[in-house]
């Protein structure tokens, strides 16, 4: 599963973080980085929840 940050939106609540901090690490200033996420085989719920935990809709998950 491959996710996607769409650029500018993330507004830095840190819930995908709380939920799966080992997929969405955030930066120095606690936004996520730039590059899409690459979720291991197994990882796929938890970060769906991650998904799903941001406000802003800035994450996407564009590969299944
Ligand atoms: Fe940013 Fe949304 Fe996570 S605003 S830090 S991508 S919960």
């Amino acid at each position: 599963m491959r996710i996607k940050v769409i650029e500018g939106k993330c507004a830095g609540h840190a819930r995908c973080a709380a939920v799966a901090p080992d997929i969405f690490e955030l930066d120095d200033n606690g936004y996520i980085g730039p590059e899409d996420k690459i979720v291991a085989p197994g990882d796929e719920a938890k970060a769906q929840r991650g998904v799903r935990a941001c406000p802003e809709r800035a994450l996407v998950i564009v590969d299944e």
